[in-house]
């Protein structure tokens, strides 16, 4: 049997072979993803990318227990990291640890995730402390969307000083890895040799110790959503159009369904 990996693992591979990160949702493609990463994230993108949201600031604990328990049926070698949804962790240590603990309960994921620097630093210590591997997340951070005014980069000029000391403060915190979301090229780099815990980037730095990507995103599910970051390896959104468009022709037309997909009245020596 093949043991998963722990936080220990991944902050083991500091400086080493990069760090292979994406999100998924369901159990289907959990599978997929746990063929070939060392990570799979339920991230509260779900909000957005499976449930039309706006944004993440909607996203529930229920709704990322539920896509959580369904990605862990898919999950048997990679590490799975569960995002803490807006407003389940800011309170009070307390509060976060409550919500952690319901995650790690009801889903079995190894880790949970969190957004905020020096002032997560406290909530994520004590989780920490009691037991839960904490994954940090710095830059942009989406449910601050409102405070930081749009998904802009994050850490140009006189504000990587702010960056660097969010990410330095997640580290010392005791995270165990920490996400780089647009944040500049050569700050990412210099964020990544500060640290002795992993960076894993999106929008970030080839030079982080790791990526992450939305899945829905590089598979091209969105025929309309290209940030600059995302690279597309495959356009599934066009093929899905498609093939809904072909179906669609082929019942109006009743070439659908064809023979070899009705039930015969009389069995000649077919199975039933
Ligand atoms: O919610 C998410 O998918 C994330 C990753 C993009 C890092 O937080
Ligand atoms: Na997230």
């Amino acid at each position: 049997p093949v043991r998963p990996v722990m936080a220990a693992d991944i902050r083991a591979r500091k400086g080493g072979a990069p760090l292979v990160c994406l999100t998924a949702y369901t159990t289907p493609m959990a599978r997929l993803v746990d063929q070939h990463c060392d990570i799979t994230l339920v991230g509260d993108s779900l909000g957005m990318v499976v449930h039309g949201l706006p944004s993440t600031l909607g996203v529930t604990l229920e709704m990322m227990i539920l896509h959580g328990q369904a990605v862990a049926r898919g999950t048997s070698r990679a590490m799975l990291v569960i995002d803490m949804p807006f407003g389940s962790y800011e309170e009070s240590p307390a509060q976060a640890f409550a919500n952690a603990r319901r995650l790690m309960a009801e889903t079995g994921c190894a880790a949970v995730k969190l957004e905020g620097g020096r002032h997560m630093a406290e909530t994520i210590r004590f989780l920490v402390d009691r037991g839960i591997p904490v994954m940090a997340h710095v830059g942009l951070t989406p449910q601050a969307v409102n405070a930081l005014g749009g998904y802009k980069v994050q850490g140009r000029g006189a504000d990587a000083d702010r960056v660097m000391a969010d990410a330095q403060a997640v580290e010392a915190a005791g995270a165990f890895s920490v996400v780089l979301e647009k944040v500049p090229d050569g700050l990412s780099r210099r964020i990544t040799s500060a640290l002795e815990i992993p960076t894993i980037g999106i929008g970030a730095s080839a030079g982080c110790d790791g990526q992450v990507l939305v899945l829905d995103d590089m598979l091209g599910l969105f025929t309309d959503f290209r940030p600059k970051f995302v690279k597309r390896y495959a356009e599934l959104g066009h093929a899905a159009d498609e093939a809904i468009a072909a179906y669609a022709a082929e019942v109006r037309a009743r070439r659908f369904p064809g023979p070899e997909h009705v039930f015969p009245d009389e069995l000649k020596g077919e199975k039933p």
